[in-house]
């Protein structure tokens, strides 16, 4: 065979074997195309090799760099192939990108936490400090530092949970007024976040576990306008430019003693089922802190005064959130608990 007619014969297997590689559809027909052109057995270009040693010994070099060129480009032709269709059918199978991206789900805070926050908050700015004590207490700490006298019907075991003699888990955050008053020298500010426990029953406003917020302020010369203008001052910061009113109290702790309501914020005071008629929403409990207490602790009443509060912040988030039922609030039902914070 001459060089010429061996040259022809490989340049129609490059162009053949081109259209055969180019028309494979799928993996299997690209197999078939790679098997008729270069399989072992009887493959075209094999095949075209036997007839090389035909060629006159000066012609074999450039014979054998012909036809070695054209095995090179048809294998890059395949490989180059094979990656398209692999590409093409993998995104026919497994992606659809139509398809809505999955949702992630990510945790957030509860509504009673901001609140509490957001309470924190404007304390901080007129200078308290936070402060934290047991929910596990002493008798002393819960009820006699804090005057309650020892008939006194909280101290019965159908209202307070004990946990043994004289311990008991704490009724109300009061007690870190006591515990702050011991390890601090006057002037105190402090906000004291925390569980308290009552023996309720669950119902729509009553938890046996709740969150209170104790406030506690003591220094020289401190009055009731100071409790007034403070307490009134926080209910316009939380809730915006809105009514308040005091209305006397008691409370063993405190005296005098007063509760402080909020213009109701459904209704803004023309009375709906909310306030029950009356326009108005109690949110915590307060006075000036009774001067056997202050003595308890350790300070001397003669020379210090202060002012108590004590608020539910589960309370003020149903009142922020318009939540009627108390118990939505412990029941980690996201689909609620999305409504409020994300
Ligand atoms: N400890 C009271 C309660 O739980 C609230 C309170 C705190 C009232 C401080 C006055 C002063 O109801």
């Amino acid at each position: 065979m001459t060089l010429s007619e061996f040259q022809q014969l490989v340049t129609t297997l490059a162009a053949d074997g081109e259209k055969l590689i180019d028309a494979a559809t799928t993996a299997s027909s690209l197999e078939d195309a790679r098997t008729s052109l270069l399989g072992r057995k009887s493959g075209r270009l094999p095949e075209l090799f036997k007839q090389l040693p035909s060629l006159a010994p000066e012609e074999l070099r450039e014979g054998g760099s012909l036809i070695n060129a054209v095995k090179a480009k048809l294998e890059a032709r395949l490989e180059d192939r094979r990656r398209q269709l692999d590409a093409a059918s993998s995104s026919k199978r497994n992606v659809d990108l139509t398809m809505p991206a999955r949702r992630q789900w990510q945790g957030s805070k509860h509504p009673v936490t901001l609140v509490i926050e957001e309470i924190e908050e404007i304390f901080r700015e007129l200078g308290f400090t936070i402060a934290l004590g047991p929910e596990a207490e002493t008798e002393w700490y819960n009820f006699t530092s804090l005057n309650f006298p020892p008939d006194h019907p909280a101290l019965d075991l159908h209202d307070t949970l004990y946990l043994g003699e004289n311990v008991m888990l704490r009724t109300h955050t009061s007690p870190v007024q006591i515990r702050t008053m011991q390890k601090f020298k006057p002037p105190i500010r402090i906000l004291s976040p925390g569980n308290a426990y009552r023996r309720d029953f669950f119902d729509a406003s009553h938890a046996p576990m709740f969150a209170q917020i104790e406030g506690l302020a003591i220094d020289d010369g401190v009055s009731f306008v100071d409790l007034k203008a403070t307490l009134t001052h926080f209910a316009n910061q939380f809730f915006g430019k809105t009514k308040t009113r005091f209305r006397p109290s008691y409370f063993p702790f405190t005296e005098p003693s007063a509760e402080m309501d909020v213009e109701c914020q459904l209704c803004h005071g023309s009375g709906c089922p909310g306030c029950k008629g009356t326009g108005w929403m109690e949110i915590l409990g307060s006075g000036m802190v009774h001067p056997s207490v202050i003595n308890a602790a350790g300070l001397d009443a003669d020379r210090y005064t202060g002012w108590a509060f004590g608020m539910g912040p589960a309370r003020i988030a149903m009142l922020r959130y318009d939540i009627p039922d108390i118990r939505i609030l412990y029941d980690s039902d996201v689909r609620f608990l999305y409504q409020i914070s994300r």
